[in-house]
């Protein structure tokens, strides 16, 4: 079996042969070229089944792990060979408006056979997610996204670094993704869930330690809608850093403790195995009707410990985020509204009020912020965001507290292209790109605006995005 440690230096040894031509204004400063090729592939997920027809990047599930180094410049070069358009969006790098990958907003969508050239400098240090922002549901839903890793200038002591990309697919009994996307039941309730979870592409298998070693574990959730929730019993991580931001002390979960990852978010681990050579310890997630089950194992290898000297994790150097303003952050109020579960009310694209009922049989919309839905316009096989009002108009330089508040029955992971922001009413009070909240849940976002542009809010239940719940933020 190859180990998550091969193929992340596997593809970092790849990325190395590549050109890395050194900046001419900063000495240490490199470029990773790559080309990303979103095409149909085939893939083994069941065994003793036919493989899955998927849309991968480059021909893998997930797509080649990206990896380079605080402050270097990635220059990806997106190859369309999908049959319908596409982009790519870069999850919570905060980069240039130009190369945010959003159609219509940031760019023309990248048509069958043409190719777009995604040039930026990487200036946050952690871990990120790489994937389409077309046709969402159905591009994520069969396979395209991949990790991208931005190292430390000096990256925190442990035996090795790993990555569990999490994720889920809906298959039929030949182990083929089901053709139902965007359903009224998907796009009105939880999103599409998966009927199979996946770690690193294939089906969750235990995962191999060896006692005594140190590893960072980098968890990324990349499913369309489900939400993963673990608890580690018999272990006791660190985590060092949310959505790719160290958080400003590690925070040790108990045997009790979960990390929730809603779809878009990452957490950054540092668990030290400090089980019995030759045993298996449990890794469990849980449903959304919280239910308990066992995700995967961590399997120990028979040999002794390496070492067995559990210690606090070091915390990570913070990346550069911008300085709030608490005494002159102007409110925003953001109410997330819609779904089943209770009556409302919306507007589709700036037109008139709908019930319910009229929102669905006229634009297949469902959700909203503050009262508007946004559809994603596609026609004539084009995705675009053109002409939108913004939800907020934001001042360069601004701060802001956003209150957001989730008046739906149904959980939602709300994401900020091009920025980061702090969430100050969670535990250690992270800086974070998408922040999920439960129902009846309210939170309180510090926000710098910094970077100017039209940038996409949105949930990032990949349904409830194409029914609705998205808007613009412009600063400017
Ligand atoms: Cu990860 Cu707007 O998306
Ligand atoms: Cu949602």
């Amino acid at each position: 079996m190859i180990t998550r440690r091969t193929f992340l230096s596997a593809a970092s040894s790849a990325a190395a042969a590549l050109s890395i031509v050194p900046l001419p204004q900063r000495a240490s400063a490199a470029t990773t070229n790559v080309t990303l090729t979103p095409a149909p592939a085939s893939w083994p997920v069941l065994p003793d089944r036919p493989e899955t027809k998927v849309w991968a990047y480059n021909n893998s599930l997930p797509g080649p792990v990206l990896r380079l180094k605080q402050n270097d410049r990635l220059r990806a070069v997106l190859k369309n060979n999908l049959q319908q358009d596409t982009t790519i969006h870069w999850h919570g790098i905060r980069l240039p408006h130009a190369m945010d990958g959003v159609p219509g907003l940031t760019q023309t969508p990248v048509k069958p056979g043409e190719s777009f050239t995604y040039d930026f400098v990487c200036q946050d240090a952690g871990t990120f997610w790489y994937h389409p922002h077309a046709g969402n549901p159905e591009q994520v839903g069969r396979g395209l996204y991949g990790l991208l890793i931005v190292d430390e200038p000096v990256p925190p002591p442990v035996d090795r670094d790993v990555a569990w990309v999490l994720s889920d697919l809906r298959l039929d009994r030949e182990a083929q993704i089901t053709p139902d996307f965007s359903s009224f039941f998907d796009l009105t309730h939880a999103g599409r869930l998966g009927n199979v979870a996946l770690n690193n592409g294939k089906l969750v298998q235990p995962f191999p330690v060896n006692a005594g070693e140190r590893i960072r574990l980098r968890l990324v959730n990349t499913a369309n809608a489900r939400i993963f929730d673990l608890r580690f019993s018999d272990h006791a991580p660190w985590i060092v850093a949310l959505d790719g931001h160290p958080l400003d002390t590690p925070l040790q979960l108990g045997p009790q403790d979960r990390v929730t990852l809603g779809p878009g978010m990452r957490a950054d681990l540092i668990v030290d195995l400090t089980g019995t050579p030759g045993t298996r310890a449990p890794v469990f997630d849980r449903d959304f009707q919280g239910r308990e089950h066992r995700l995967t194992d961590f399997a120990y290898s028979d040999t002794p410990a390496m070492s067995a000297n559990p210690r606090p994790a070091p915390g990570l150097a913070a990346n550069p985020v911008g300085r709030f303003d608490a005494a002159n952050a102007e409110r925003l109020p953001l109410v997330l509204g819609g779904g089943m579960g209770v009556p409302y009310a919306l507007k589709v694209d700036g037109g008139p009020v709908l019930d319910m009922r009229q929102a669905w049989d006229r634009h297949r919309m469902a959700w909203s912020l503050n009262g508007a839905a946004m559809s994603e316009h596609t026609g004539a096989g084009h995705a675009g965001h053109h002409g939108h009002a913004p939800l907020f108009s934001l001042k360069r330089g601004g701060s802001y507290l956003i209150e957001a508040s989730n008046e739906t029955s149904w959980p939602h992971p709300v994401h900020l292209h091009g920025h980061v922001f702090r969430v100050l009413t969670q535990p250690g009070r992270p800086w974070r790109d998408t922040v999920l909240l439960q129902p009846g849940e309210k939170a309180q976002l510090a926000l710098v605006a910094d970077n100017p542009g039209q940038w996409m809010l949105h949930c990032h239940i990949l349904e409830h995005q194409a029914a609705g719940m998205m808007a613009t933020v412009s600063v400017e």
